[in-house]
């Protein structure tokens, strides 16, 4: 790989443009959008497709998004558009969802890992917008992490995983929802969630009556099966640490962790909600309010990536709601935690 002198480049013009011209070069660059900091590539162009899978050290079996900014440059990349798929388009973008379509020749196997079918966002980031419009290109991105690293939500996140990897990032300021797109399916009638995100199976269903969510949101897939999303098959989000999902009261999990901390495990941290700090015994970190999943979206893998600097060994978190938005908060943090959770008398 390239060694680079990876630059910061601002969210200006003439920045912008030259990140344009990274990409028309196959180059990759890191973008902000409004899920979370993505590392984009030509979709079109083979060698750039490889060189974000090499940056990222991503399996080549895990597919990628590829980003449009506007709907009539879906036609191109796609050998169908359902009506279900267009009613989804209508209603969410551009904003937080992918979907799932079929795959024409413009857009190279490896970019969907071999699979026939290629999955479309069309991001709401005025800075995305911006770069991908400047590059007149479809651009692969996948999230700007290295591979099993929590997801980036600030340029300097993507700095931290890809300095040296890359020519450049843009610096579109903190990702507004924190957790990465909605990653649906559809059929005759109906949407399949295969990954959840900003916009919530209920957001879905008042567009598509049958909303159905892919059971390796929420459980661990059994050996042998295989994933609807390849990407849930991997152990994703996680920090270094090894993570602990425990279902309680506020009160419960404090004494929980106080007890816990008293055989003095090296390195032990909470991960709890806003104000619940107060009866912890151990160094702890917040994720947002108990009550407000946007702010947990919001801040969780930021919260993750400072587990690993304040060098956590064994995190215990306060598990979230699975609800609206917190379903995508949940799904994440489950996955850090390996699908560990420890559930306590309510
Ligand atoms: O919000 C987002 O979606 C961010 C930003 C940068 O747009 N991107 C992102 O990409 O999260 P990535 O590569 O980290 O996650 C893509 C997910 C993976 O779980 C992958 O398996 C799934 O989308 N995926 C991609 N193509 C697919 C396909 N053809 N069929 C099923 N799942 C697919
Ligand atoms: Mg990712």
């Amino acid at each position: 790989m390239t060694a680079y002198q990876t630059r910061l480049l601002s969210a200006s013009p003439p920045d912008i443009a030259a990140a344009a011209e990274y990409l028309r070069r196959g180059e990759l660059v890191g973008i902000p959008t409004e899920t979370v900091y993505g590392l984009a590539a030509d979709a079109t162009n083979e060698q750039a497709v490889a060189r974000i899978f090499a940056a990222k050290g991503r399996p080549q079996d895990n597919p990628l998004i590829v980003h449009v900014a506007q709907l009539c440059d879906v036609e191109p990349l796609v050998t169908a558009f359902p009506p279900e798929a267009q009613k989804l388009a209508q209603a969410f973008w551009p904003g937080p969802l992918t979907i799932i379509l079929p795959r024409s020749p413009r857009i190279p196997a490896s970019v969907s890992a071999g699979l026939d079918t290629v999955a479309v966002r069309m991001p709401s980031h005025p800075v995305a917008q911006a770069i991908i419009r400047a590059a007149g290109l479809p651009l692969a991105a996948p999230s700007a992490n290295l591979s099993g690293s929590p997801s980036p939500t600030t340029a300097a996140h993507v700095m931290a995983d890809m300095a040296g990897r890359i020519p450049a990032v843009v610096d579109g300021g903190p990702c507004g929802v924190g957790v990465e797109s909605t990653v649906v399916s559809v059929s005759p009638g109906c949407a399949r969630v295969l990954r959840p995100g900003g916009v919530t199976p209920a957001m879905l269903q008042k567009v598509l009556p049958h909303v159905e969510v892919d059971p390796a949101v929420t459980h661990p897939l059994a050996d042998g099966q295989r994933a609807a999303s390849p990407g849930m098959k991997y152990k994703h989000y996680s920090p270094r640490a090894r993570v602990i999902l425990v279902k309680a009261s506020p009160q419960g999990f404090a004494q929980f962790v106080n007890r816990q901390a008293a055989a003095k495990p090296e390195g032990l941290m909470a991960l709890c909600f806003d104000g619940e700090e107060t009866s912890l015994a151990v160094p702890f970190l917040t994720y947002g309010r108990r009550d407000d999943a946007n702010e947990q979206a919001q801040q969780l893998f930021n919260a993750l990536r400072q587990l690993d600097e304040r060098g956590a060994a064994l995190v215990y978190a306060a598990c979230p709601s699975d609800q609206g938005v917190g379903l995508a908060v949940y799904n994440r943090i489950l996955r850090a935690a390996g699908f560990e959770v420890i559930t306590l008398d309510r």
